[in-house]
């Protein structure tokens, strides 16, 4: 029962967010960014919802959902791990920070450890290529990060 009640109040959320911005050129991908940041997720009811708002077909609203990665169809962890595996930070030792955050945190990239504590993206590009290796924790960019940086800030993070 309270679940049921959770979900309505987050469809009334997110109808409340696609119509604020229906009326915008474009829309569609403003919406889903905003449902995101609220949620850290698309929940289930967004494509449905945003779709009748929009008066646009689920197709349309599930293509750009599932085509850019940086939208989530599935909860993240508790914890954010991102690190860099492109080009600039591969050469700088980016291969064994990836490979170090793998075992630290359980999980492969673009996945979400068992017990839930931490979901592991890759990024191509933070935009910080002269610090490179890059690596971003609770959304906090690590610039020339090694795995004890990577580390402490998992930490850091963890413990707050
Ligand atoms: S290539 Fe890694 S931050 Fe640019």
């Amino acid at each position: 029962m309270a679940q049921q009640t959770e979900d309505r109040a987050d469809e009334a959320t997110i109808r409340a967010i696609a119509t604020a911005e229906a009326g915008r050129p474009g829309a569609l991908m403003p919406i889903l960014v905003a449902v995101q940041r609220r949620f850290g997720w698309l929940p289930p009811a967004t494509v449905e919802i945003v779709a009748d708002v929009l008066n646009v077909s689920r197709a349309d609203v599930a293509g750009v959902a599932s085509f850019y990665a940086d939208f989530r169809i599935e909860p993240a962890g508790r914890l954010v791990v991102g690190v860099c595996r492109a080009e600039a930070c591969q050469a700088a030792g980016g291969e064994a920070l990836a490979a170090y955050a793998e075992e630290r945190l359980g999980c492969g990239f673009g996945a979400t450890a068992a017990d839930g504590s931490a979901t592991l993206d890759a990024v191509y590009c933070f935009g910080n290529c002269a610090l490179a290796p890059a690596a971003s924790v609770g959304g906090r960019l690590i610039g020339r990060a090694s795995p004890e940086r990577l580390d402490a800030a998992i930490r850091a993070e963890t413990e707050r």
